[in-house]
This record gives C-alpha cells, structure tokens and sequence, in this order.
C-alpha cells in the first residue's frame, strides 16, 4: 500500500482481481456511455474532457448489470454508505482547451494549478462564493484504462487535508452541523489553498486497472495536463458517496 489517508491525504490501492475484473467490466459500459447523445453536455474543454456526473449505472452496492459484484477489496477501505451513480471521468488527449467564455485566469489555473479543489464546496450566485453543500466521507478513484503516467493523472496536495481541515474547523466554529451549508467558506479555502501551493508537494497519482486511488475528502486535488502523445483517453470510475454532516470536519 502506498500513500496513507491520515497523514498524507491518499492511499493507493494495491492491484487486486476483484477490482480488475470489475473495472473491465465497468470500462465496456464507459465505452458506451462517451458516445451517447444524450450526454455530449458533458463534454468540456473543446471535448477534452467528459465529465460524467452519476452517468454510470450501478446500484446502491456498486453493481453493474451483467458485471462481477462490487469488489470486496475497495469495501475494506471504506465505511459502508450506500453508492450513488458513479461518475465517469474520461480525459483525451490535447487536455485541457480552453472552456467557451470562461477567463483566462480559469484557463491558467486550469494548465498551471491543475484545476485544483477540494469535492464538494459549490460556488453560489453569482459572486460564486463557497459553501458545503456535499458533505462526502470519501473520494475513491477507479481507473479503467491503461495509459502513460503524464496522461493526465489525479494530482494531490499532499497533506493538504490537514490544513483545509483547520481552516474548515475554524469558518464552521461554534456553528452547528445542520448549518454549515450556509456558512461561506469562500476566503477560509482560497487563504488555505494558497497555503496548501506553497506549503504541500503536489504528487502525480497514476494508476492501473486493478488498482484504486482513495483520496481524503479535504485533501486539494485536480488532473495534469496531458503530456503525453496521443492515444485513448485515460477513463476514471469516480464514487464520492455523502456521509453524516457531523462527521465531515
Ligand atoms: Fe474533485
């Protein structure tokens, strides 16, 4: 096992059979859903990315009609919450272009910053400031493709997770659980972010069909650039089910 969720904010998977069989499987489905009308909206950066929110159609279990069970091994990781839709995450070659009317700070954050964030802190009106509104117990990547490392992989901050923690421990200080979604958090995040660049070495997690990518719902993460040659698209399975509120700090 490499990495450590408590201290530095990940932990990769070790390859196992369980895991491979169902990201085959998983990815046979994928392959289908990227090409289906009905989901071009997804697309993004002049189609260098498909984003894929709940577009995979497994049950509460993490089965697939027609695949194996959900594997035994990811189970042991994780504390046993109901799955939602898994996401689809495929990026392509060229990642990433430029999104239509977006600036050109976000394009730049994008190339240089990895796009980087923390799940589920969703920006509101249009001042887009940050409140948790999607209180994740954990963020669990499952690659289902084979591609070169500088292909676009998962990047973490690590130990990041500590100091977003402190921050959100102080912005959510003597407010109860059931109200945090309503405290901003819009300058607590940017002011630990900008701590989290300099302060954290920021790690490049590829990784294979088999194995899996556990990150901690504070650590600071986003995609590379791909900077590899061409050649299919890197598909990641992404399951990010919600927890109690009170346990998110
Ligand atoms: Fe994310």
């Amino acid at each position: 096992m490499k990495g450590s969720l408590d201290t530095l904010g990940w932990v990769k998977i070790p390859r196992s059979d369980d895991v491979l069989q169902w990201a085959n499987h998983a990815k046979s489905v994928a392959d289908d859903i990227l090409l289906l009308p009905d989901l071009r909206h997804w697309y993004r950066c002049e189609d260098t990315w498909f984003v894929g929110v709940d577009c995979l159609p497994n049950d509460e279990t993490g089965h697939l009609a027609g695949g194996p069970e959900y594997p035994e091994t990811l189970k042991a990781h994780v504390p046993d919450i109901p799955l939602h839709a898994g996401q689809v995450s495929a990026i392509f070659p060229g990642y990433p272009k430029p999104v239509e009317g977006e600036s050109e700070a976000a394009a730049r954050y994008r190339i240089k910053r990895d796009a980087a964030h923390v799940d589920g802190l969703l920006p509101e009106g249009a001042d887009r400031r940050r409140k948790l509104k999607e209180p994740h117990a954990y963020i669990l990547g499952i690659p289902l493709t084979s591609n070169p490392s500088n292909a676009s992989p998962l990047v973490v901050w690590e130990k990041s997770h500590l100091i977003m923690r402190d921050a959100f421990a102080k912005a959510f200080d003597g407010v109860a659980p059931e109200h945090w979604s309503e405290v901003d958090l819009t300058d607590a995040y940017h002011s630990a972010r900008h701590r989290c660049f300099n302060e954290c070495d920021r790690v490049e997690l590829p990784a294979e069909p088999g194995e899996a990518l556990l990150i901690h719902r504070h650590c600071l993460h986003g995609m590379a650039p791909w900077n590899a040659g061409d050649g299919p698209p890197r598909i990641v399975a992404y399951f990010r089910p919600e927890g109690p509120w009170q346990d998110w700090i």
